[in-house]
């Protein structure tokens, strides 16, 4: 099958590459003509396990390419999958206009009868104005071409995105009619160990039900780091009590697991704009606003952690830091909303001194930091390195913040020679703490 991509980021990137995988012709398309060079060079923009191998098996098989101009990818498409972002507005609401801008442009290209797909993240109703903005362009062209619009929203999680893409739990297709049914499920069959993992509802229901499963996983992770607080205060260890509700077939064992709250491109952005959906449509919407305001607060955990361990903020000054992760989590160079951000902010304004490692995200954190500071103006107290021993040397506390497997299981001995004040604060209950306190470490965990 001919297959357009609009926008080629995350999953625009990963659903090209992967549909090209098992034998569609794909081109992907950006108005970012940086990212195009590189892709065309190459490289590839994203940190994600596997997919520099597809990419490039693909693109030798010339399955793949990629390109500026949206005609070329469009008028040979059968089907265009809209990919491009939907940041968060300032009052929260998801910002649509890169998807009708690709709408439109969609519409000022089509030659043929064409299924356009919306795998962005979009709210309730945004089919319908994709739908209104491809037939205005076609109106303006006085062109009478039978298109459909169908919502297929994507469940992949960064980190895993190839896995997760190639062996979905399930698919989900919203159409607005049934017309597209059989090319979407000619499309996506292969990926399917059973026919029942294709679920095909309205437009309406498919784009809630993306949100729907981030808030879900949003509320329960809220959920679990109030139980953390709750355990820290009462003496219970959250790890214990993890292990005792993840057995529960009713609750099962994902996504609780305690740490320094929820971050990444989509959670606090899918959050923030159901909670405008809600408002909009006459609804109160209780367990959303919790679920945020708990994560808020559960992002300066750690740092009011440190504070109570050093005696309070005035005690900090001089300190320094040695942060391993900065990504919001492992596996993934992205630094979109990584709590480590929020720590860093609040260790410099405490005129402490930062040595932070990651195995991907440096590059991106620096840029990020470069962007909420003017140019220079704590980069004296700020190194960033690739190396966790480099980052240790000179510290004085090590900051778990994500737990990439390079972190997993380190020498305690030699972290006790390292660290000056001889002290580990754990953002994600990586380590047991006997083993780290048999090192003669202090530690502090999340609930513990
Ligand atoms: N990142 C994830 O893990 C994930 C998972 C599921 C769903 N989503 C959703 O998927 C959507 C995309 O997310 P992302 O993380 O891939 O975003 P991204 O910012 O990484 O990528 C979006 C890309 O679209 C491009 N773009 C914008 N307007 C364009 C246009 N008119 N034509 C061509 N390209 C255009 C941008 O240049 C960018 O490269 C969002 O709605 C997001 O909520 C993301």
């Amino acid at each position: 099958m001919k297959i357009a991509i609009i926008g080629t980021g995350y999953v625009g990137l990963v659903t090209a590459a992967c549909l090209a995988e098992i034998g569609n012709t794909v081109t992907g398309v950006d108005v970012d003509a940086r990212k195009i060079d590189l892709l065309n060079a190459g490289k590839v923009t994203i940190h994600e396990p596997g997919l520099p191998q597809l990419i490039a098996r693909n693109r030798r098989a010339e399955r793949l390419v990629f390109t500026t101009d949206h005609e070329t990818a469009v008028r040979h498409a059968e089907v265009v999958f809209l990919a491009v972002g939907t940041p968060a507005e300032e009052d929260g609401s998801a910002d649509l206009s890169h998807v009708i801008d690709a709408a439109r442009l969609v519409g000022r290209h089509l030659h043929r009868p064409t299924v356009i797909v919306t795998k962005s993240t979009v709210p309730v109703g945004t089919a319908a104005l994709v739908r209104a903005a491809v037939a205005d362009e076609l109106a303006a062209r006085r062109l009478d071409l039978a298109f459909s619009v169908v919502s297929n929203p994507e469940f992949l999680k960064e980190g895993s995105a190839v896995s997760d893409f190639m062996h979905p739990d399930r698919i989900v297709l919203g159409y607005h009619d049934t017309s597209a049914a059989g090319i979407m499920r000619e499309l996506y069959i292969p990926l399917l160990r059973q026919r029942e993992q294709l679920i095909e509802i309205d437009a309406r229901s498919a784009e809630l039900s993306k949100y729907a499963a981030n808030v879900m996983l949003a509320a329960r992770i809220s959920l679990m780091n109030e139980l953390a607080c709750l355990a820290d205060a009462a003496g219970a260890d959250i790890e214990a009590v993890r292990r005792c509700i993840g057995a529960d077939a009713r609750i099962g064992p994902h996504c609780l697991q305690a740490g320094i709250g929820y971050g990444g491109s989509c959670l606090p952005k899918d959050v923030k704009a159901l909670i405008r959906t809600s408002v909009q449509y006459g609804c109160t919407p209780h367990m959303l606003k919790a679920a945020e305001a708990v994560n808020e607060k559960q992002k300066a955990l750690l740092y009011r952690k440190i504070c109570s361990h050093y005696g309070g903020v005035r005690r900090l000054e001089g300190k320094t830091f040695a942060l391993w992760g900065l990504s919001f989590k492992p596996n993934t160079g992205d630094m979109r909303e990584a709590p480590s951000l929020v720590l860093i902010e609040q260790l410099l304004k405490a005129y402490c001194g930062i040595r932070a490692c990651d195995p991907v995200a440096c590059e991106e954190a620096a840029r990020e930091l470069h962007g909420m500071h003017e140019a220079g103006r704590f980069s004296d107290r700020i190194h960033l390195t690739r190396d966790p021993w480099e980052a240790v040397e000179g510290a004085d506390a090590l900051v778990l913040v994500t737990e990439w497997s390079d972190f997993r299981t380190p020498d305690f001995a030699r972290l006790a020679e390292s660290l000056n004040d001889k002290v580990v604060f754990d953002g994600r209950n990586l380590y047991e703490p006997r083993h780290v306190q048999a090192a003669g470490l202090r530690y502090y965990g999340i609930g513990r």
